[in-house]
């Protein structure tokens, strides 16, 4: 089985990226072969700042191995080292309906919120569906906000095999309910775009401040509260032990515990799920060589899988 998912670096990560596809990664990388990578040309379509860009892209590559990812087990790369994927990325487009990514929510959030309605932002589909198929992928593990284009991805692939003859496995996302919408601090859900981040590399008294600042109703500190509409919980019971999530909703209930409370308990359930991944970021910030080769090796091993699959289609299409 084939594994692969990318992450845009542009801008820090946080508990809903970790919880919605990072933690999904690491766990499914001993399942098969698994290809992860910094999706940088994607990431150019609302960075316009080169050493930003440049600081982000470290950063992801950090928290990424800093969270598991073991680069024996997983080719790990980023994008722009493997070019061939914007000539695949032509090659589907030629059967791409204009439709399809008029109709694509990523956009339309995107316009809608003041970005300019470039090329590249309206092709970030292609892009994608060229970045999964080039690797043979089975299944693509990333939160709900990506389901859309996964699949305008199984509709180009399908599209192509029916016009051009079987060149792509049709890929399957992978996105477990419980995780699939992460809520921000605000109760919506998280994202750099909403400021309601909790991010998973920062000072820990960012960390504290932002767990504080969670937005909760006005009940009473003695009276009963309801768990399931507590964001806090809601938050807590996805890293927490079923234990310690049990005890937190039977607390909640019963009342003469308040909403505080549950954010201190919630921070100290943070920062111990944490600590090995901050001391292993730590280490590896000190090694920037290191993770330099990590990522060139990658893109060694990711070029040789993607020149097959874009051989397969050049010669389908009559290029070749
Ligand atoms: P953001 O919304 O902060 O810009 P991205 O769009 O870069 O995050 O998402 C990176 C990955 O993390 C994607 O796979 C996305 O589906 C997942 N993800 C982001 N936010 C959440 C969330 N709140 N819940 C679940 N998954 C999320
Ligand atoms: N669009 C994804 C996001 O914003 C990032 C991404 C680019 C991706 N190419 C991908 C995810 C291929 C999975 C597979 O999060």
């Amino acid at each position: 089985m084939r594994v692969l998912s990318g992450i845009q670096p542009s801008g820090k990560l946080h508990l809903g990226n970790y919880l919605g596809m990072m933690r999904q990664c690491v766990d499914l990388q001993s399942k098969g072969t698994s290809y992860i990578f910094i999706a940088n040309y994607h990431a150019l379509t609302t960075v316009s700042d080169p050493a930003r860009l440049r600081q982000d892209t470290v950063d992801v590559a950090l928290d990424f191995l800093a969270c598991g990812l073991d680069p024996e087990k997983t080719v790990f790369f980023r994008q722009s080292d493997v070019p061939e994927v914007q000539e695949l990325t032509w090659l589907l487009s030629v059967v791409c309906p204009m439709p399809m990514l008029e109709l694509a929510h990523s956009y339309k959030d995107k316009v809608a919120r003041g970005k300019e309605a470039t090329l590249g932002l309206f092709a970030y589909p292609a892009l994608m569906a060229a970045d999964i198929l080039l690797y043979q992928s089975d299944i693509v593990p990333v939160g709900k906000d990506q389901k859309q284009h996964l699949e305008i991805t199984r509709e180009l692939a399908g599209k192509f095999n029916r016009k051009f003859g079987e060149v792509f496995k049709i890929p399957e996302p992978y996105i477990p309910e419980a995780v699939a919408i992460v809520p921000g601090t605000d109760g919506q859900k998280m994202s750099k775009s909403y400021g309601n981040t909790i991010e998973i590399s920062a000072p820990l008294k960012q960390i504290k401040n932002s767990i504080m600042g969670i937005v909760t109703d006005s009940t009473p500190l003695e009276e009963p509260k309801d768990p399931d509409a507590c964001t806090v919980y809601k938050l807590h019971k996805l890293i927490a032990s079923p234990e310690s999530a049990d005890e937190m909703a039977a607390k909640l209930r019963a009342g003469n515990y308040g909403y505080g409370h549950a954010k201190k308990e919630f921070y100290e359930t943070f920062v111990a799920y944490f600590a090995e991944f901050r001391e292993r970021r730590a280490a590896l910030e000190s090694d920037p060589a290191r993770v330099e080769s990590i990522l060139q090796d990658g893109a060694t091993r990711a070029r040789a899988e993607a020149l097959k699959t874009l051989r397969a289609a050049r010669k389908a299409v009559g290029l070749e």
